[in-house]
């Protein structure tokens, strides 16, 4: 079939070259010049395990190209597929300019005669399609055949492209028969995974569900804390929890707070609508508000154990908001340094993938630097903060660090290392919800 694909971002550039590679004709528009010459040399923009070898891939085979004239993506496309961003505004609800504007240009560009499928994969509140509908209806001037689809996107950063192409369900909320079926077919691969509803369902499935993960992960970090009062272990309370299928082990792992451009900013879009609603939304008030609150607990405990931080040394381990990618948006760790700076830390920095991102917010200075190995940021450090859970930290050995340690405090925010060889090793050692 062939698709259009309208935002390269994470889920534009995922979705484009994952239909590709299931052997659909793509073309992917966007108004970034930069990221459209980056995908053309078969470079990837983002930093996605697998994505830059299966764009060069489908380069090669010609089932996917890139443009940034806008006439081109519609004539070659059947379905055209909205990834912009939904960001949010500061009233907590989701800014739907991009959506808008990209399908009243798809609404201005398309010819007499023509029939395409618009389908919302950016994730945007219940209600959304009806808008974008009267949008086509005021901007087409030359009555070309229009019909709306939700189906949104499940994808983790991270692991985008195993969740593209082994999803564990894909959810299609269409009006026409038409559509439907047009659907179906590009998503044949999947048969069974598809789930078939009205597109107002299909909005809310997918605020519903991140602000579901969302809320099990505050939940769990809420344990966490009376685990610690108690001398239990949230590790063994999540597992005894999760074994139960009704629960599941997923999404309880307790730590420093959920991050990244979703969970925050679904969760809080999901509160305004309930409220536009007039629907008593303080369940997710209080995920959200134990959730902004949380990162505060690394910096807690870094002072009770060296009290006074002016001047102090301190390594923090993963910037990104989690391991695989290198994405900072909301990341904890932005918060974690901010307040740091202000208590006159001197800083010493680490991340394999997001360091080139993060220094746009933080420029290396006195106060804040960037080194070139976790052994070298740790080198002197009076503590180091464990923010990321990046597969590589676990792998070298706790006396490498402990002997470059000036003092060998760890506060550990995602408990990544083994507590009792901390402590056999003599580390002060500070994992979430272990009591002692
Ligand atoms: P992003 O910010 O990484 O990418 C958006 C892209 O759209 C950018 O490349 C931008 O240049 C482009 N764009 C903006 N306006 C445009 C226009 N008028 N025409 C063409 N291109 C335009 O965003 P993202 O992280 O890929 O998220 C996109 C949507 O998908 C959001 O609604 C998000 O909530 C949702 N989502 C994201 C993820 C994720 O893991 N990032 C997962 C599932 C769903
Ligand atoms: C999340 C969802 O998992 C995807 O299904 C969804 O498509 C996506 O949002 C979206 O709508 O954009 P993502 O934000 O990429 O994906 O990453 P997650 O793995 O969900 O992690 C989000 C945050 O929660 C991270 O900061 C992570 O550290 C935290 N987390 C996750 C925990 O603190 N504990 C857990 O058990 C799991």
């Amino acid at each position: 079939m062939k698709v259009g694909i309208i935002g390269t971002g994470y889920v534009g550039i995922v979705s484009g070259v994952c239909f590709a590679d299931m052997g659909h004709q793509v073309v992917c528009f966007d108004v970034d010049q930069y990221k459209l010459s980056l995908y053309r040399q078969g470079k990837s923009a983002i930093y996605e395990p697998g994505l830059e070898e299966l764009l060069a891939k489908n380069i090669a085979a010609k089932r996917i190209h890139f443009t940034d004239v806008i006439t081109e993506m519609i004539k070659e496309s059947d379905v055209l597929f909205i990834c912009v961003g939904t960001p949010p505004l500061p009233d907590g609800s989701a800014d739907l300019s991009q959506v808008e504007a990209a399908v009243r240009e798809i609404a201005e560009n398309t010819p007499a005669g023509a029939y395409k499928v618009i389908v919302e994969k950016s994730t945007v509140p219940v209600g959304t399609h009806k808008r974008l509908k009267n949008i086509t209806r005021l901007y087409n001037k030359s009555q070309a055949k229009f019909d709306f689809v939700v189906n949104s996107e499940f994808l983790k950063e991270g692991d985008a492209i195993h969740d593209f192409l082994h999803p564990d369900r894909i959810v299609i909320g269409a009006e026409t028969e038409e559509a439907k079926n047009l659907m179906i077919e590009l998503y044949s691969t999947f048969k069974d995974k598809i789930l078939i509803t009205d597109p107002s369902s299909a909005e809310i499935i997918k605020y519903a569900s991140n602000s579901f993960l969302a809320t099990k992960i505050s939940f769990i970090n809420m344990v966490a804390d009376l685990c610690e009062k108690t001398g239990a272990d949230v590790s063994l309370v999540a597992e005894g929890m999760g074994l139960d299928k009704r629960i599941g082990r997923a999404f309880l792992n307790a730590g420093i707070g959920y991050g990244g451009s979703c969970f925050p900013k679904d969760v809080k879009a999901f509160i305004h609508v309930m409220e536009q609603y007039g629907i008593d939304a303080s369940i997710l008030q209080s995920v959200d508000s134990f959730n902004t609150q949380r990162f505060h607990r690394m910096i807690k405990i870094l002072k009770d154990e060296l009290w006074i931080l002016k001047n102090k040394h301190i390594a923090m381990w993963g910037l990104a908001f989690k391991p695989n990618t290198d994405d900072i948006r909301e990341a904890p760790s932005i918060k974690i340094v901010q307040e740091l700076l202000d208590a006159g830390v001197i800083l010493h920095l680490y991340d394999p993938a997001a360091m080139e991102n993060f220094q746009k917010l933080f420029p290396p200075s006195d106060r804040v630097h960037y080194a070139l190995s976790p052994l070298e940021a740790v080198e002197n450090a009076e503590a180091l903060l464990l923010v990321t859970e990046w597969a590589e930290f676990k792998k070298i050995p706790i006396t490498k660090f402990y002997e470059k340690m000036k003092l060998p405090v760890v506060i550990d925010g995602r408990n990544l290392f083994p507590a009792e060889d901390m402590i056999k090793h003599n580390f002060r050692y500070f994992p979430i919800g272990k009591g002692k």
